[in-house]
């Protein structure tokens, strides 16, 4: 089997460490040959925030060519490990970089089938900025979200009883890692994982002139289709059966109540919201 890891990090720095060490103990678990991609090795242009991947497609971002080399590696791929150390309470500046440029993924999910294993080097108080990022982009883009795990690789020399409980935490990680790629068994779709999808197939059908590329998606995948409770066709449980349309009808009331329909029906792509300034600006 073939994985992708993500390194969201430097090569040469703790958190590469960290990745390798679990690779090897995941090794011992799974038949798997891992393909490490930097984005930093990547000329990647900052997102400009121009919006044209999530209102008209990717392809039309500015920079699409520059990171798509690394969507064909996770498209290839079984599975996938990311990886960032904290950096200013967040993923490394460079992953973020990436996780930009691919979020429109989150509006229009395309790695289903595959698993996805999240690794932070970060103190545990950087575990919802850090962790929940990584997690929140495997999951929104499709991956199941197999588990994740965080050890804190201060810039120190660590004692060894330290590090070994480090690698006790890591041990275990790749061991629950390696049993989920070892199943053929599908994601669960949680109660959790229902709203987005809820959001986005209200939104692309209430502003089909604005989320385009959205409204596409869920037209060539059948998923405006009333009995679809998800992206693709997915065994999902009473409860998530159940509760899925009553989200889906809360977030349309909502956003009922906050469209214009005059300014949405004059509406063509990208819409900005005029909060009428006095002040001359530069
Ligand atoms: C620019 C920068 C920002 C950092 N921000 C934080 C932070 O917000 N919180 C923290 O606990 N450590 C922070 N650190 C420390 C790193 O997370 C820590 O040294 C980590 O082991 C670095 O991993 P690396 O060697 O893979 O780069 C920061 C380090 C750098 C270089």
């Amino acid at each position: 089997m073939k994985l992708i890891a993500l390194m969201g990090c430097s090569k040469f720095g703790n958190t590469t460490r960290v990745v390798r060490y679990f690779a090897e103990q995941l090794g011992k678990g799974v038949d798997c040959e891992i393909e490490y991609v930097y984005p930093a090795d990547y000329k990647i242009d900052f997102c400009v925030g121009c919006h044209n991947c999530i209102f008209l497609g990717e392809t039309k971002c500015p920079h699409h060519s520059q990171y798509a080399p690394i969507e064909k590696k996770m498209m290839e791929a079984d599975g996938l490990i990311i990886a960032s150390p904290g950096y200013m309470f967040s993923v490394m500046g460079v992953l973020k970089n990436l996780l930009d440029h691919t979020a429109y993924n989150c509006h229009r999910p395309k790695y289903f089938g595959r698993k996805a294993f999240v690794i932070g080097n970060i103190t545990k108080w950087q575990e919802k900025s850090v962790m929940g990022t990584m997690e929140t982009y495997v999951s929104g883009i499709g991956y199941e979200l197999s588990g994740s795990t965080f050890v804190d690789m201060l810039p120190f020399p660590l004692e060894d009883k330290i590090l070994d409980k480090k690698r006790n935490k890591l041990d275990k990680a790749a061991r629950v890692f390696a049993k989920r790629l070892n199943t053929t068994e599908p994601r669960k779709i949680g109660l959790g994982d229902v709203p987005v999808f809820h959001a986005f197939r209200n939104m692309s059908s209430l502003a089909p002139n604005i989320l385009k590329a959205d409204r596409r998606y869920f037209e060539d995948n059948n998923a405006y289709d009333k009995s679809r409770g998800w992206y693709v066709p997915a065994k999902l449980s009473l409860p998530v059966k159940l509760l899925g349309p009553l989200i889906g009808r809360i977030i349309r009331n909502q956003l009922d109540k906050m469209i214009n329909k005059e300014r949405l029906r004059e509406a063509d792509g990208r819409t900005y919201n005029e909060l009428h300034v006095t002040m001359k600006q530069d």
